[in-house]
């Protein structure tokens, strides 16, 4: 069985709550629920990680080599900053998707930048809860 690791960057323990207008209504705790039932069909193990610091997200990410397959990641604020993180995903060489919320070609112009997009497997943006 295939495992994925479904890692959560800043403020995005805060869904539900956190301006749902943008962010949809659904907790992170719903959103990796509705995941896992889906990896059940899918025939996928997930593993799940969410901090609000960078350097936890980059220990996290480095100690993944031969726990997992893949990543999939919602790298929040630090997708638009973070050297660190997209050097760590390199460093792993483990095939990720970079998943948003929102959808960030709609919003300020600091958020088309990303240090993610151009070594991820994919991009999945704009569909709230259901990305
Ligand atoms: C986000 C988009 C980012 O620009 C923002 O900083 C977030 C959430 C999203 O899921 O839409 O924290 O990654």
């Amino acid at each position: 069985m295939k495992k994925v690791n479904v890692i959560n960057g800043p403020n995005l323990n805060l869904l539900g709550s956190r301006e749902p207008q943008l962010y949809g209504k659904r907790s992170l705790d719903e959103i990796n629920q509705n995941l896992s039932r889906l990896a059940q069909k899918l025939n996928l193990q997930l593993e799940f990680m969410q901090s609000n610091l960078e350097g936890e997200l980059v220990d996290h990410i480095q100690k993944l080599p031969g726990r997992c397959d893949a990543i999939v990641i919602n790298a929040g604020a630090y997708t638009h900053t973070s050297i660190a993180i997209r050097d760590a995903l390199l460093a792993v060489a483990l095939p990720f998707i970079e998943v948003h919320l929102c959808n960030v070609d709609k919003r300020e112009a600091f958020r088309k930048t990303s240090y993610l997009s151009d070594i991820a497997s994919g991009v999945i943006y704009g569909f709230g809860p259901l990305g």
